[in-house]
């Protein structure tokens, strides 16, 4: 729809304004958000699944405004903390349209839900059921729930971000049995509404091939429940994970496409069940977030250095780093980079963009091929970064969070300021 592309000098724009402009106005590194870019890639879900409830995940980007931006695109939202709630709240996102997840909720947090009023609480645990039991009979609650159960799908994606292999902390198995009983303790409970199953399998998920075993194993295990109460599950949601091209090595499928998929394999299981069709959802994070984001950074210094075979490769600095973009030195992820303030006709040259903290492994992008000009005071963009960079960003070597900044019809506001070295100096109350 808008997304980035370079004006007639070279330049890059996002969301109608320049980048260059963007990074004199805002400082480096930053994040810009097209705000037309990420309505539109919500609009796109919405149209793509029609009848499905689209949980936006907030994990992956979340501001007050962001908040305000799914509201208003009809989306609603999957949140996992208390501070994901408030900020979500605070940005005008009814608490019924809330999804809250996580492997390890307190207390507080499931009562500051429950009070809220929260679409529904996706329960990870029999310890969970009983602090949800709990919370209701405190404060004369009834929670609507459901089942978040591990599939024993193995997602093809890093193993950090699979998540319905046995051997991991999410979820109730289906094959050990646990999710089956999970599912009838909660439909018993006196306080809790069963709504139904829940599967997420990872992130950045190509294949469709994992999914189709999710909905055959998660409607089995309907079918189970129905066996055992003689009730059908009215809801199943899938979860997230739908794959976006950080490379040109990436192929995401069309969401129109997934949709198709979704429903085929559905109406297939649902009829060797005898199901009726369940309500569905979905909770894409990335694939909202991620292509809408682009992070911004200024060069620092550039050295070359000579590879064995007489390559060389040469290492350009810039002012960010892992503590904004954490993902290539936890998962080997990969991004694409370009010079963003002017073009070069200089020779590509294999390069390595590394950020600016005290270890070896502060890597932004491994392999990447950069005119051999690029130089000190040059703005570097990494395009397909608004999704788990600023969102994992952390404070290490005292380094300042930077800004996410919303940019539409040429206008940038800030969304979440950047960190000042005050506010980590005010963290810091010893004597
Ligand atoms: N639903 C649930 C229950 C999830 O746990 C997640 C992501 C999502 C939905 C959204 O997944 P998405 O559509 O964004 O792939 N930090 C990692 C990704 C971790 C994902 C955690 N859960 C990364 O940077 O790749």
């Amino acid at each position: 729809p808008t997304g980035t592309h370079r004006d007639e000098q070279g330049r890059i724009v996002v969301g109608g304004a320049r980048l260059t402009d963007l990074a004199a106005e805002h400082g480096t590194p930053a994040y810009f958000i097209d705000e037309a870019d990420f309505r539109a890639r919500c609009a796109d879900f919405r149209e793509a699944f029609p009848g499905w409830k689209i949980y936006y995940a907030g994990k992956s980007l979340l501001t007050r405004t962001i908040a305000r931006w799914v509201a208003e695109e009809g989306l609603s939202l999957d949140v996992t903390t208390m501070g994901e709630m408030r900020i979500a709240l605070a940005g005008g996102m009814p608490a019924e349209r809330l999804g809250f997840h996580g492997n390890n909720k307190s207390a507080e947090e499931i009562e500051f839900a429950l009070e809220q009023g929260v679409g529904r609480i996706i329960v990870d645990s029999f310890h969970e059921i009983e602090r949800i039991e709990a919370a209701c009979e405190a404060g004369g609650h009834r929670a609507k729930v459901m089942v978040r159960v591990t599939t024993g799908v193995e997602a093809h994606t890093h193993e950090y971000i699979a998540t319905a292999h046995e051997d991991q902390k999410f979820g109730l198995s289906i094959t050990g049995g646990q999710a089956l009983a999970g599912l009838v303790r909660c439909h018993h409970s006196p306080y809790m509404d069963l709504e139904g199953i829940h599967s997420h399998i990872g992130s950045q998920i190509f294949e469709t091939m994992g999914f189709e075993v999710a909905i055959r194993r998660t409607l089995k295990l309907a079918h189970q429940f129905k066996t055992a109460t003689g009730v059908e599950l009215p809801e199943l949601d899938l979860g997230g994970g739908f794959g976006i091209a950080y490379t040109e090595a990436d192929t995401p499928k069309p969401t129109t496409e997934l949709a198709a998929a979704f429903e085929e394999m559905i109406d297939h299981e649902c009829r060797a069940f005898g199901l009726r069709r369940p309500s569905l959802s979905i909770e894409p994070g990335r694939a909202i977030s991620g292509p809408a984001g682009v992070a911004i950074y200024t060069v620092g210094t550039v050295k070359a250095v000579e590879l064995e075979g007489g390559r060389t490769r040469t290492y350009i600095s810039v002012d960010g780093g892992m503590s904004d973009n954490i993902r290539p030195a936890l998962y080997a992820a990969e991004y694409s980079a370009a010079l963003a303030n002017r073009t070069s006709d200089a020779e590509p040259v294999l390069c390595r963009v590394v950020g600016k903290h005290c270890e070896g492994g502060d890597i932004l992008i491994r392999s990447v091929f950069l005119p051999a000009d690029v130089a000190v005071g040059d703005l570097i963009a990494v395009p397909g970064s608004g999704a788990y960079a600023r969102s994992m960003a952390s404070n290490y070597n005292q380094v300042p969070r930077p800004p996410v900044i919303g940019v539409r019809e040429g206008r940038s506001s800030v969304l979440l300021r950047r960190e000042t070295l005050d506010d980590l100096m005010r963290l810091d109350v010893g004597e």
